[in-house]
C-alpha cells in the first residue's frame, strides 16, 4: 500500500515539512495550500475532495445516510485515490469535475460527519502523510486529528459574505447557477454541520496560526504561510 502511494507522489522533496492548513469554506485554503505546496515542492493534498468522492459514490448508489449498517458495507468497496495532478478517482474512474457538482455539495457535510467515512479517510491521509516527505495537507482536522504533530499549522478564516462570494465566484467560473443568496445559505449551513459535529469538527487546535484572510490576496497569504515556517521561494 505504501509503496504503491510513493509511487503516486513526487518524493524529492524536502523531509521535514509537514504543514497542516485548515478553515472553513471559502477561507481560500484550497487556492493557497496549492501555492505553498508548489513554492515547496511538496505534495498538496486536498483531503475535502476525498470526502466529496466518497459522498459521490454514496449519492450514485442511492444510500441511506441515516440508517444504521448501510454505509459500511459500501466504504468496504469503495477505493479513492488522488493522483499527483490532483486528479481524483473513484473506483478507478476519474470523477474530479463530478465531485463539485450541486449533487454533492448538497450533502457532503452530512457525509463528512459519519465517523466510519472520517476513520477510513484518516487512515489514508496519514499514510500518504507518512509516505510522503513533505506534504500541505488541508481539511477541517488535520492540525488536530490527521496529523497532530505537524511542526506547522495554520488556519485561514473570512467573513462570511467574503467567503461567500469566493464560492459564488468559483462556482459560476466552473458553469454552475447558482445566486448569492444560495451560495451564502450553504456555506452557513456548512459551517454549522462541520464545527458542530461529533466526530473531529471545525476547530482552532492549540499552537495553531490563524490568518484572517478576508482583506488579504492570495499571495499576502502564501507569504504569511512562508515567513510563519520562516522559508522564502520564488
Ligand atoms: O473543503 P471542501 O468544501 O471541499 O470540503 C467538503 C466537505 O468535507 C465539507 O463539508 C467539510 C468536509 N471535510 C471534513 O470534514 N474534513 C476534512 N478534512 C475536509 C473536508
Amino acid at each position: 500500500m505504501a509503496e504503491d502511494l510513493e509511487k503516486e507522489y513526487d518524493m524529492s522533496i524536502n523531509s521535514q515539512l509537514k504543514i497542516a492548513i485548515d478553515g472553513p469554506a471559502g477561507s481560500g485554503k484550497s487556492t493557497v495550500a496549492r501555492e505553498v505546496a508548489r513554492r515547496l515542492n511538496v505534495v498538496y493534498l486536498d483531503t475535502g475532495a476525498m470526502y466529496r468522492a466518497i459522498t459521490l459514490k454514496l449519492v450514485r448508489e442511492s444510500c441511506d445516510l441515516s440508517a444504521p449498517g448501510a454505509v459500511e458495507p459500501l466504504l468496504e468497496r469503495t477505493v479513492v485515490q488522488i493522483l499527483a495532478d490532483e486528479r481524483i478517482m473513484l473506483d478507478g474512474e476519474d470523477v474530479t469535475g463530478e465531485i463539485r457538482t450541486p449533487a454533492v455539495n448538497a450533502v457532503v457535510s452530512r457525509v463528512a460527519e459519519l465517523p466510519a467515512v472520517r476513520r477510513k479517510m484518516v487512515r489514508q491521509q496519514q499514510e500518504i502523510a507518512a509516505v510522503s516527505k513533505g506534504i500541505v495537507m488541508e481539511g477541517r482536522d488535520i492540525a488536530s486529528t490527521v496529523m497532530p504533530d505537524a511542526p506547522f499549522k495554520f488556519y485561514l478564516d473570512a467573513a462570511l459574505p467574503v467567503r461567500a462570494r469566493r464560492r459564488f465566484l468559483e462556482q459560476r467560473d466552473q458553469g454552475l447557477s447558482h445566486s448569492y443568496e444560495n451560495t451564502i445559505d450553504e456555506i452557513n449551513k456548512r459551517d454549522r454541520i462541520d464545527s458542530e459535529r461529533a466526530d473531529s469538527p471545525l476547530r482552532v487546535t492549540p499552537g495553531t496560526a490563524i490568518i484572517d484572510t478576508t482583506s488579504l490576496t492570495i499571495e499576502e497569504v502564501v507569504e504569511r504561510i512562508l515567513q510563519g515556517i520562516n522559508l522564502q521561494t520564488d
